[in-house]
């Protein structure tokens, strides 16, 4: 009888826990990457997939760190279509050479356009403060 209220407390947890769910995941605030410019980027992300670019490059600072961040490759002065899929064709010294399809390449560029639409990513280009976080120049 004395223990009734740890039954109603534990019950308006539950209740909290399925209100706080619904207002969770009926919120539009989970887009998962919106920021795609159309369905030929996302193909161009299962390329590099395909190819394992992530293994020796990094997109927005996460991946393998033989390669420079491809971020925000495509916007980089002098380096534009033609020099990306040249240099994929082509290798270097370090990279191998890739033989992709014309669909392919023009999905990874749209892939490299979409994510340097979708921001900065060279952490050179953010002030860090002492507390570990970063902010803008
Ligand atoms: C084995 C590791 C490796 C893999 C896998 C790899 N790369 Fe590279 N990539 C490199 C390295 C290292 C460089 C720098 C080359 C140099 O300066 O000689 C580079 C350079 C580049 C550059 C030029 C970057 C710049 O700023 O000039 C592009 C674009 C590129 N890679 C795209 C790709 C793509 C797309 C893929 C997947 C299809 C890929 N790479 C897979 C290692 C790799």
């Amino acid at each position: 009888m004395k223990h009734y209220w740890k039954i109603y407390f534990f019950t308006l947890l539950q209740i909290g826990f399925f209100i706080y769910s619904y207002i969770l995941y009926s919120s539009n605030s989970f887009q998962y990457r919106n920021d795609y410019k159309s369905s030929s980027a996302q193909q161009g992300e299962l390329v590099w997939q395909k190819y394992n670019c992530q293994s020796c490059h990094q997109m927005y600072g996460l991946g393998g760190y033989l390669g420079p961040d491809l971020t925000n490759v495509i916007s980089v002065k002098g380096k534009n279509n033609n020099y990306i899929l040249a240099i994929i064709k082509s290798g270097s010294i370090q990279m191998p050479s890739f033989n992709l399809s014309d669909v392919e390449k023009i999905n990874l560029i749209e892939f490299l356009k979409s994510t340097d639409a979708s921001g900065k990513a060279d952490p050179r280009s953010f002030d860090s403060q002492f507390t570990g976080m970063i902010s803008n120049k």
